[in-house]
């Protein structure tokens, strides 16, 4: 059994995985609409990964014998100034993503709850992960800045980084 508090708080959790995923999804039809395939393949796969997060949560809740509650959907953005301004979003989503876990990890020391806690090591991880990858990209969108053809190498770049994603899930999935 989980507290009230610390239930409330994680389908708060849920709701903000929900509406990552949504968003991305959001993102990777943009991409489509631009020509940026390797782009909106990268955002369709993160969708699904944040879809999974939620219900990782969800099924936790459940399982603590709370309720988990479905989040409504919010409409999100669907136009976006540039791929430069859309990773920049993501990226700032991924920071707010993680001082949310942090806050939930806060919450686990003060009940304190050390299932919880134990559970949200793999979101810390993630997070990590998550804030790593979207660093790196950032990198290389500055490296190759704004010439003509920087979209085309751009899109280049973030399919190259999927296809090691794709490798590295799949590795993972073997061990
Ligand atoms: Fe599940 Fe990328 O936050």
């Amino acid at each position: 059994m989980i507290s009230t508090t610390m239930a409330t708080a994680l389908n708060e959790q849920i709701a903000l995985e929900a509406h990552a995923s949504s968003l991305y999804l959001s993102m990777s039809s943009w991409c489509e609409q631009e020509g940026l395939v390797g782009c909106a393949q990268f955002m369709r796969r993160q969708s699904e990964e944040e879809r999974a997060h939620m219900l990782r949560i969800f099924d936790y809740v459940n399982e603590r014998n709370a309720h988990a509650l479905t989040p409504s959907v919010h409409q999100p953005k669907h136009q976006f100034e540039s791929v430069q301004k859309m990773f920049e979003e993501v990226y700032a989503h991924e920071k707010k993503v993680t001082a949310s876990i942090m806050k939930l990890v806060e919450q686990c020391y003060k009940e304190p709850d050390h299932t919880t806690l134990l559970f949200l090591q793999w979101y810390v991880e993630e997070q990590r992960e998550e804030e790593a990858l979207m660093s790196t990209l950032m990198d290389k969108i500055k490296l190759i800045g704004t010439g003509g053809q920087a979209l085309y190498y751009i899109d280049k770049e973030v399919e190259k980084i999927n296809g090691l994603e794709i490798a590295s899930e799949a590795a993972e999935v073997e061990k």
